[in-house]
């Protein structure tokens, strides 16, 4: 199967590593084992690294569930990250010719697997101009009866934008009536900055929703390789089905440390609360004096996009400033985002980092 390049991995993969100050980064700061043992009793120590449960051990499952309304242990099978879960739910429903609309800009899987499918995949451009929110109207007009899957990403990577649970029942209606999947990542769910930091999720408010969550940002535990699908019964059954040719189980070590670090979810979220509103708060101050860059700010997640006021490619501005400055962004080009950068505001040294990007522009 042909694939497209993953544009953003490719880049982070060139460039990360090297960063004086790395604001690619849509992770807040991650935690350690020894962090974790701090919680966990001894018992990992001696048990022996079998392959585990294969779809995920219940005390997971159990911990995942707790984070939806409406969902059970039969509902939940654990993957090898976000990634691993989105290419799963891609591969037990899709086939050649069949209708997909996604809305971007979003992580590129959600498209370009899709296409290398063979699949008849849409783009829905989020504007700037809605506050990065869909157009109801528009995405009305984008599905047909025909469409099989819609896919978002909510909060979203990389605009921050948080879609009103309001607005994702519309949507839930919207694809009920035209009998459609809805394939919801919500990797950055409970980082909103104001009201309840978890918007409903897709699992929960619609028969056809599929909800894809992770260890990786919310729980700072990128390094644990866990994420989940949540989703009805029968198509968890399919997704396994498929997920015994790539997963076997995913290592005892993370499912283990995964369950032990939602058991202690609300330290966690207190730690990065801390650190999310510190960012956005040195990101607001910012973009108000800073005369190149525009940004609609972050409702939740950890990204934000920048539209450019200067004229230049943004692969070319990326590489101009980390060349001068050691700042790593990420071109908005690799997100079908030309004119604009991400960056990722709960990177380490944030202030010093923007000051030199102001210097550079200037
Ligand atoms: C929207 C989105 N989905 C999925 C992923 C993959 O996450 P994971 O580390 O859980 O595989 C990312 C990673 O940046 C992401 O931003």
């Amino acid at each position: 199967m042909k694939i497209a390049q993953f544009k953003v991995e490719e880049w982070m993969n060139r460039y990360e590593s090297s960063a004086k100050y790395d604001l690619t980064t849509t992770c807040i700061k991650p935690l350690s084992i020894q962090d974790l043992c701090g919680f966990a009793p001894p018992e990992i120590l001696t048990k022996p690294l079998t392959y585990g449960d294969i779809t995920g051990s219940d005390k997971l499952k159990g911990e995942i569930a707790k984070l939806y309304s409406n969902t059970e242990l039969k509902n939940i099978t654990i993957t090898h990250g976000a990634i691993g879960a989105n290419q799963l739910v891609f591969l037990s429903l899709l086939e050649k010719g069949d209708e997909v609309v996604s809305i971007v800009p979003t992580y590129q899987q959600h498209y370009s697997i899709p296409e290398a499918f063979g699949a008849n995949v849409k783009l829905l451009f989020l504007k700037e101009s809605n506050n990065w929110l869909p157009n109801i109207e528009e995405l009305e007009n984008a599905v047909t009866r025909k469409t099989k899957l819609l896919c978002l990403n909510n909060p979203n990577n990389p605009t921050g934008a948080v879609i009103p649970d309001e607005m994702l029942k519309q949507i839930a209606e919207i694809a009920q009536e035209n009998n459609i999947w809805v394939l919801s990542d919500e990797v950055y769910r409970g980082l909103n900055l104001e009201g309840n930091p978890y918007s409903v999720s897709f699992a929960d408010i619609y028969e056809k929703g599929i909800s894809v969550g992770s260890m990786s940002k919310t729980y700072s535990l990128p390094g644990l390789r866990v994420g989940w699908i949540a989703a009805r019964e029968d198509l968890i059954d399919d997704i396994n089905k498929q997920r015994q040719y790539n997963t076997i189980s995913v290592s005892i070590l993370d499912d283990y440390f995964a369950s032990v670090a939602l058991k202690n979810k609300d330290w966690i979220a207190e730690r990065n609360f801390k650190i999310l509103k510190e960012g956005y708060s040195i990101l607001k101050d910012w973009t108000e004096f800073e005369p190149y860059i525009k940004c609609i700010l972050p409702q939740g997640g950890t990204t934000a996009l920048l539209r450019l006021r200067k004229n230049i490619p943004s692969k070319k501005f990326c590489y101009d400033l980390q060349k001068a400055t050691g700042v790593a962004l990420l071109p908005g080009e690799t997100m079908e985002m030309e004119g604009h950068v991400r960056l990722g505001f709960c990177a380490e040294n944030l202030k010093e980092a923007l000051i030199t990007i102001s210097e550079f522009l200037s």
